[in-house]
């Protein structure tokens, strides 16, 4: 299974435990607080015997035994008759004696807090993920398909760009790929060759700043240092250690499909398999080897 998914599942679990945990928790200060308030089984049998209202913070209290309670306190312990009409009861009400304590409230704001919180944390990890998991760079991508993008490629006279994959889809000649395959070992790249296509990273190997295509001499042109390399990215001048790094490419169904997981190294200095030169004026002047 993908790295990321695993990496998503795990937060989401983690995420899962820490609610269950937070609701239970705070179950428990609410069970512990009930049996607190709780009378005795001897209070209750006592308050049985006088007549006397069950203590306020019973749960089980009955609506008028809890009115008798509250009313008993705001009077200083008077016992209310049965038959007495209900004593009025002065605002603001006891908190207590509604069953919800600020305590409680102050509780469940804290869990409902760290609850979003969490969601929050969670909701961004999967955004940040999402690319991945969709098809962006370090995932397999379908860049389209073999046909129209080889269609572009000649009308623009430029490589075709796929942003969200960091590549450059080139074709590769079919005379190029005997030559190649003496340079190149890594058979998913040499697959895609056969195929007729080729797919470079953007990123310069000499010090990763991102290559552009330059129209007029038909090459890649670093701006940094001013590495050149052709259309198959075969470094042709400047300071890179080698050809522009690349990685596996395969035409499936007739849909190009680039596997940007792994980078795979360019090819060596001195490969020329297409024997390109450039075709006009450079966009960055030409710089010596060094
Ligand atoms: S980063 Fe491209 S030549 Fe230095």
């Amino acid at each position: 299974m993908d790295s990321s998914i695993i990496f998503l599942l795990a937060i989401m679990g983690l995420i899962g435990l820490m609610f269950v945990f937070l609701f239970a928790t705070a179950r428990r200060r609410d069970a512990e607080r009930a049996a607190d308030a709780s009378p005795s089984i001897e209070e209750r049998a006592e308050a049985a015997t006088a007549n006397l209202p069950v203590p306020v913070g019973s749960a089980s209290a009955s609506g008028r035994e809890l009115e008798r309670a509250v009313a008993l306190e705001r009077r200083g312990g008077q016992v209310a008759t049965p038959d007495a009409p209900p004593a009025p009861v002065p605002m603001p009400l006891d908190e207590e004696a509604l069953g919800v304590t600020r305590r409680q409230v102050l509780n469940r704001g804290i869990v409902a807090t760290f609850a979003l919180t969490l969601t929050g944390f969670g909701a961004a990890c999967v955004a940040m993920l999402w690319p991945s998991l969709s098809g962006g760079f370090g995932s397999k991508i379908r860049v389209g398909k073999f046909d129209e993008v080889m269609e572009e490629i000649a009308d623009k006279k430029e490589p075709f760009y796929l942003g969200a994959g960091r590549v450059y889809i080139s074709p590769f000649p079919k005379e190029g790929v005997e030559k190649a395959k003496a340079v190149q070992a890594y058979a998913a790249v040499l697959e895609g060759y056969d195929q007729g296509v080729v797919a470079i990273y953007q990123k310069c190997p000499h010090l990763g700043c991102r290559v552009p295509w330059c129209k007029t001499s038909q090459w890649f042109e670093c701006p940094c240092h001013g590495s050149q390399y052709n259309r198959v990215g075969e470094k042709k001048g400047g300071p890179a250690p080698r050809g522009m790094d690349r990685f596996a490419a395969t035409v499936e169904n007739g849909m190009i499909v680039v596997d940007t997981k792994t980078v795979i190294p360019g090819p060596p200095i001195g490969t020329n398999t297409t024997g390109q030169e450039s075709e006009g004026p450079h966009c960055i002047g030409a710089v010596s080897d060094h």
